[in-house]
């Protein structure tokens, strides 16, 4: 097979990211076709996937976009392909709810659940029985719903909702939650189901204005200098109409979802002048944040913000010098609106060039050189709020060949009432104020294609070679190489006591001293998901219970938990697939990474969290036959004075400019 490396100016194309074109051309057709009533909203609108055996055979057609549609009125679904350069529906299914789940959340559902909720007369009750009167003041939070718990709720577009108190129109409502009620609604029928009053706890009372000067009531920390950032003669990359992006070697095509947001396609590298593939599609395909806090009123607050909430389209616009810093380039996102109308998000995707600190350096004490290299580094990212929590994804690539994947987290952790000290499943961040502990599970889908198509994985692990006539004093150590041929031994578990890793190779292709030339993918090997094997969260989100799955390429393979997880009762996704237990050795295969934090908050993380973060790391393994940055050149900032160099260390500042050495 056609090593990827060899994309054309027409697989680009066939690539590119959704236009508004596509948005309004795709919506001609659906209309046409009677799919789009007054009632009907679109969830998701994106590029329908195409075959990449036969993108690169040459073979491929004309674009195609999937559509998801649910009409409000009815609650009737449909999943549609679309082909309208061929002015044609592909496919067009109807959703069995009860089976198939639900579609992913549509905004009007986050407005109307108050709306119903506040006229219900036993939630009313259940505030006046708290105090609580003032309509105003009361913040209904709807919650992907988990699965039906009754045959009430049976193939029922569902939210359980919680209430919060928000004092005042600026108020920070999530500083005080009114715990220990749920409401069940059918957003589609708009009836309450049922309004469960567990228990009273109190309504914590403190605020957590942080965004008010007033309420912060500190002076601002003094002496922070300003920090510019600032590349005279522009950035080191360019970026074509396609959104092909080339830096130092690498090209990349980025593309943007509104369900996984960004996705990177065609990353190759160059090398002595041959432009080598490494992966043909990375991103982040699913996350899912399962809190473990078994109380009756909050056991199912599992939120999948890719597969149920599609955290693409909360991307946030950026702002050049508070959300990045240095010579930007941004991009916008186009995703469907629920009205099915292009809509554009301005500044959503963020491309800029950082430091990296030091590459390499050495003072060789026989030769006398002293020779250093500055790193840097290609920072490709997008920022969206969901709900409470903001989340951060940002690709890097590095001048020597590194990938690396960082999620930064931050926003406002979710609260509850603090039941009392000793409490076993929340941490008490204000007086009675308590944060349910929970974890943050991201699935990166790294397609990979090093050096071509046709890759296999092994699992590398440091061993201690016993004691014997080889290894006599007993110091010997090695390297365990297994390979994982089936999609049944390639469901692993990180193990950092043994520094475990996955080396991702290609049999076909060797090295000059003739090894396979290969990547090995970097876990950070934290906690995987916490929940009992029986429980429905372990069924509906199985992905995240292994740090890695290798699957044989089926391009309809694209999200790990299923492609409809609102509702789904689980299986769905990686335990289905891997049940035909393919070859992944030699063969074109798709690596899943779970990856993430499990959070215990601490005072610290309120009233608003600091960034904490997650990921990991892909580098180079015999894919080059040596260090491949020896063709950086030395940094040629005024700041950095070479021992080779015969310039004066401060003839380059003017006076009365020295007081920063
Ligand atoms: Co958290």
């Amino acid at each position: 097979m056609t090593a990827p490396s060899l994309a054309t100016a027409d697989i680009e194309t066939a690539l590119a990211t959704v236009s508004a074109a596509d948005i309004a051309s795709a919506y001609r057709i659906l209309d046409a076709a009677g799919l789009v009533s007054a009632t009907t909203h679109f969830s998701y609108f994106g590029l329908s996937e195409p075959d990449k055996r036969e993108l690169f055979a040459g073979t491929v057609g004309p674009r195609q976009f999937r559509a998801m549609l649910i009409d409000m009125a009815s609650g009737e679904q449909h999943d549609v392909v679309v082909s309208p350069s061929e002015d044609r529906i592909v496919s067009d299914r109807i959703l069995d709810p009860a089976v198939d789940g639900q579609l992913p959340v549509v905004l009007l559902e986050f407005g109307l659940v108050e709306e119903v909720i506040h006229k219900d007369e036993r939630w009313l009750a259940a505030m006046r029985k708290r105090g609580l009167t003032d309509l105003t003041q009361l913040r209904v939070n709807p919650l992907s719903a988990q699965v039906a718990q009754n045959e009430n709720e049976v193939g029922r577009r569902l939210q359980r909702c919680f209430t919060f108190v928000q004092k005042t129109p600026e108020d920070l409502g999530w500083a005080h939650p009114v715990d220990g009620v749920t409401v069940i609604i059918d957003v589609v029928t708009r009836e309450v189901l049922d309004v469960i009053d567990y228990v009273d706890l109190p309504v914590p009372q403190e605020d957590g204005n942080y965004h008010l000067a007033s309420w912060v009531n500190q002076p601002e920390r003094a002496g922070l200098k300003p920090i510019e950032i600032t590349q005279p003669q522009g950035p080191s990359f360019t970026i074509d109409d396609n959104h092909v992006l080339s830096w130092a070697g690498w090209s990349l095509q980025v593309g943007f979802d509104q369900r996984e947001g960004l996705v990177l396609r065609n990353i190759a590298i160059e090398d002595e002048g041959t432009r080598r593939s490494v992966i043909y599609r990375a991103s982040i395909a699913e996350m899912m944040v399962p809190y473990g806090d078994p109380s009756p009123q909050r056991w199912f607050q599992n939120f999948f913000d890719c597969g149920e909430y599609l955290l693409g389209g909360f991307a946030n616009s950026l702002e050049l010098g508070c959300d990045c810093v240095g010579d930007i380039t941004y991009l916008d996102a186009i995703v469907a609106g629920n009205d099915g109308q292009p809509h554009i998000i301005p500044q959503a995707i963020c491309i800029h060039e950082e430091d990296a600190g030091i590459l390499w350096k050495h003072s060789d004490n026989w030769n006398g050189s002293s020779d250093s290299r500055r790193n840097r580094r290609l920072v490709i990212s997008f920022f969206v709020t969901v709900g409470n929590y903001d989340y951060g994804f940002y690709w890097y690539l590095y001048l020597d060949g590194k990938i690396e994947h960082e999620v930064k987290a931050t926003g406002v952790v979710f609260t509850s009432a603090y039941p009392g000290t000793g409490y076993k499943f929340a941490s008490e961040l204000a007086p009675g104020l308590g944060a349910p502990y929970h974890q943050h599970l991201f699935s990166a889908r790294l397609d990979m294609a090093v050096d071509g198509l046709d890759n296999s994985v092994d699992e590398l692990e440091a061993v201690l070679v016993p004691r014997g006539p080889e290894n006599p004093h007993g110091t010997g150590i090695t390297q365990l190489r297994t390979r994982l041929t089936t999609e049944s031994d390639a469901q692993r578990m990180a193990d950092n006591s043994k520094g475990r890793s996955w080396l991702v190779s290609n049999p076909g292709v060797q090295n000059r001293l003739g090894g396979d030339v290969a990547y090995v993918l970097y876990p950070e090997g934290q906690p995987t998901l916490l929940a009992d094997s029986e429980s429905d969260i372990h069924a509906r989100a199985t992905y995240a219970t292994k740090h890695l799955w290798v699957t044989a390429y089926e391009p309809t393979e694209q999200y790990p938990a299923g492609d409809f997880v609102n509702q789904h009762p689980g299986g769905a996704g990686l335990p289905q697939w891997v049940k035909a237990d393919r070859s992944v050795d030699n063969t074109d295969i798709v690596l899943w990474h779970t990856f993430g934090l499990t959070h215990f908050p601490r005072l610290e993380d309120w009233p608003i969290m600091p960034v904490d973060s997650a990921g990991f790391v892909l580098k180079p393994h015999g894919f080059f036959g040596r260090n491949p940055t020896l063709d950086v050149p030395e940094s040629t900032s005024d700041h950095c004075h070479p021992a080779s160099g015969s310039h004066d260390a401060d003839a380059s500042h003017p006076a009365g400019d020295h007081h920063h050495h």
